[in-house]
């Protein structure tokens, strides 16, 4: 049993493998979230409810009076708009009256095993019952009669709580839902470092750590989509936690859409911390005994430093979110033809390429944008999900067939949720693209976003991606989505339903990209925008490996994958060898050996030698294919940390084996480099396969080697393997 409910102190725990989270019921039913931590037996919490000190203008519920707790001061649980407790909050609701105070209290609870699914929206799952257990807590505002369920899932052999969050409209009158948050923590102190995920296109998620300051502090997307700017992931990390050590808190929410991640520390030097939906350009109109559903947050607490958190969350998205066919069956090797042809292709093009790579031991070929419509560079045909005739002579089957009989698999390249303006689609239906009225709408790469909050369109595209899907023999999509959303709006929604169109669009895309898996559950599905720009476990709910970022460089990957993997596994990261030559071949093949391997470049341009060092990767590969699927993370050297080298390690689980790679960013002239291992077994021995040196797992991880030599030239590097 993981939650109790101890009915004296009227106090929830529960506990997952490694953390306890407390909630207690104070007096007039107020909800307080009392601890998140280390797991602990006991939940004497009774002193811990009042903390407010005599507080000078903290107001008091007049039927507790002035002794001592204040929705100011209190740690509540569930924040909400208005009634004392001044700090960010997690709900805002608007009654008819027009009155947007906002006041829940606990009525009712239920207790039961596994995890139930979140209608219409992705989430974690428990692959059998006895994985979890499901705390739901109803409370209640009585004036506008929102119903909150507070929903709460414990893993028994991680420590991993989801949290999500339903409203009901328990009343006769129509409500305004003006913000509704999935999570709402508090926190005694702020004594903690805010650790986020910054980016641009094709320089996604680096790596950025700060004190949390006074005030509110934090990352949010109004982009329509979560973005290459800000990942929807927050960690608070004690000041001196590290890599190896000390108390960090991670959040991720699952959700593709505006988002915002905030903490605020306030007067008492406390820390709520608040994620969900952006509530900027958001409302939801909730009619009498209509539900609204908010997006759930992975919420991960380990004192064992963020390298443990991040492990944590990759065993769990392997294991509890990943889904479908590929989530274990091994997935083919691919070339991509973007970086290889662009927009210029043809049949024969693309059959020559499967025979090269055929011959390096490649297992697919992705045909990427430029195939539909009349598509030769990226200012039109978007929507138009027909064979671009001129093209490909014939249709798709000549070419599908071709690269089948050199041995190959075949995928296809869309983009859905886009229509350009010379398409076909948008002369038809004018009114289709996401638009308001008497306003020219801004262009993003020569296209407007497709309204799919709209059931009309959906059905549409889906019509046609099915009829090209189902009559051609397909294994791979990859499903793109280049530019963010500006002029928000749908020509169907009414005036006082407009801001739910940033929701509704996303709701919209789930439904089609889960009749994609539900229909075709053969076909590997990769999520990508411009690269990384939609890098979310949302879309991991879907596509099990995303296209980590347009840039290929090794270099620069070091730091896009090293900021990925805060919360993101290896097996979703997309990494391609392609063409770009500031390293050699060697240092590309072992950066992208990290993710979901794969190449982009004309193989046909490969020389002898590039040849060779291809075709020992691609037997590298298949050797560690499952290492790198299921084994632990170490972060050695971060390039964020050290301009000169980057390293890390892949554990098997069994600590049986091992992979190290090192990187030498830039030389730096006459300087050491000394290495020391991480999470291995101390008493085994291990042997490097690349030299048949012996040691100890102690003897690494104590001593370590010493790799100057190998980090002596700039993109420099080597992997290393051990058993
Ligand atoms: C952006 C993607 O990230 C690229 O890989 C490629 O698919 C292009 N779009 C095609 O337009």
């Amino acid at each position: 049993m993981s939650i109790f409910f101890d009915s004296d102190k009227r106090m929830f725990k529960l506990d997952t493998s490694e953390t306890s989270y407390v909630i207690g019921i104070y007096e007039e039913n107020y909800l307080l979230g009392l601890y998140y931590g280390a797991k602990i037996p006991d939940m004497n919490f009774t002193k811990f409810m009042k903390r407010n000190p005599s507080a000078s203008f903290s107001p008091v519920n007049p039927v507790i009076g002035e002794h001592g707790f204040s929705p100011d001061t209190a740690p509540i649980e569930y924040g909400c708009n208005g009634a004392g407790d001044f700090r960010i909050s997690a709900l805002a609701v608007r009654n008819a009256n027009g009155d947007t105070v906002t006041d829940i209290r606990y009525t009712d609870h239920r207790i039961y095993k596994g995890k139930k699914a979140i209608p219409n929206m992705p989430s974690t799952y428990v692959n059998s019952d006895d994985e979890a257990e499901t705390l739901e807590i109803d409370a209640v505002d009585k004036v506008t009669g929102a119903m909150v369920t507070l929903v709460y899932t414990v893993f028994e052999n991680c420590p991993v709580m989801t949290k999500s969050v339903k409203v009901k409209n328990t009343s006769d009158k129509t409500i305004y839902l003006e913000r509704v948050m999935s999570a709402c923590n508090d926190f005694y102190t702020m004594d903690y470092d805010i650790i986020t995920l910054w980016g641009r296109h094709v320089k996604e998620r680096n790596i950025e750590r700060r004190p949390l300051a006074h005030g509110v502090q934090g990352v949010e997307s109004k982009r329509g989509v979560s973005g290459h700017s800000q990942n929807p992931f927050v960690a608070l990390a004690k000041h001196d936690a590290t890599e190896d050590f000390g108390d960090v808190y991670g959040f991720n929410l699952v959700y593709s859409g505006n988002f915002s991640a905030l903490a605020e520390c306030d007067h008492n030097c406390s820390t709520r911390l608040i994620m969900g939906i952006n509530p900027n350009d958001f409302e939801w109109t909730l009619s009498a005994g209509e539900e609204f559903y908010a997006p759930e947050v992975v919420c991960v607490f380990t004192d064992k430093g963020i390298g443990e958190m991040s492990r944590i969350y990759h065993r769990f998205y392997n294991n509890n979110l990943i889904r479908g066919k590929y989530k274990t069956e091994k997935r083919p090797l691919l070339i991509n033809s973007w970086e290889a042809a662009y927009f210029d292709f043809d049949k024969d093009k693309l059959v020559a390429f499967a025979k090269e790579a055929k011959k390096l031991g490649i297992e697919m070929l992705v045909m990427d944008d430029g195939w539909f419509g009349k598509r030769n560079d990226d200012t039109n045909s978007l929507g138009d999900w027909f064979v671009n005739e001129e093209k490909l002579v014939g249709g798709l089957k000549p070419l599908i067939d071709g690269v089948n009989a050199e041995g190959l698999k075949f995928g296809i390249w869309y983009e859905p949720e886009m229509i350009s303006p010379d398409s076909e689609l948008f002369r038809a239906h004018p009114d289709w693209h996401v638009h308001v009225a008497n306003r020219e709408p801004m262009l993003g790469r020569h296209q407007y976003v497709l309204d799919v909050s709209r059931e009309d369109v959906r059905e549409n595209i889906w019509n046609q991606l099915y009829k090209v899907l189902s009559e051609n023999k397909i294994d791979y999509v990859k499903w793109d989505f280049n530019r963010n959303i500006a002029d928000a709006g749908s020509a169907l929604l009414p005036p006082e339903r407009k801001k739910e169109f940033f929701h509704r669009f996303i709701l919209g895309t789930y439904d089609l990209m889960n009749r994609l898996v539900t229909t075709f559950p053969d076909i590997l599905f990769e999520g990508c925008s411009g690269g990384g720009g939609r890098f979310d476990p949302a879309m991991l709910a879907y596509s099990p490996q995303i296209w980590t970022s347009d840039n290929t460089d090794p270099i620069e990957r070091l730091y896009i994958q090293f900021g990925t993997s805060m919360c993101y596994p290896a097996s979703c990261q997309s990494a391609h060898v392609s063409a770009c030559d500031r390293t050699g071949y060697e240092t590309k093949g072992n950066v992208a050996m990290w993710g979901t391997f794969g190449y982009e470049l004309d193989p046909r341009k490969l020389t002898d030698d590039e040849r060779e060092i291809v075709k020992a990767q691609i037997a590298e590969y298949h050797k560690t294919y499952k290492l790198v699927r299921d084994g632990d993370l170490y972060r050695i050297i971060s390039p964020f940390d050290n301009p000169f080298n980057a390293a890390w390690e892949i554990v098997a689980p069994d600590k049986q084996s091992f992979m190290f790679t090192l990187v030498c960013m830039r030389a730096n002239p006459n300087s050491l480099c000394f290495v020391k291992f991480k999470g291995l077994d101390p008493d085994k021995y291990y042997t490097c396969e690349n030299d048949s040196e012996v040691y100890s797992g102690a003897f690494l991880m104590n001593v370590g080697l010493n790799l100057t030599e190998k980090a002596n030239r700039d993109g420099k590097s080597i992997t290393l393997y051990f058993s």
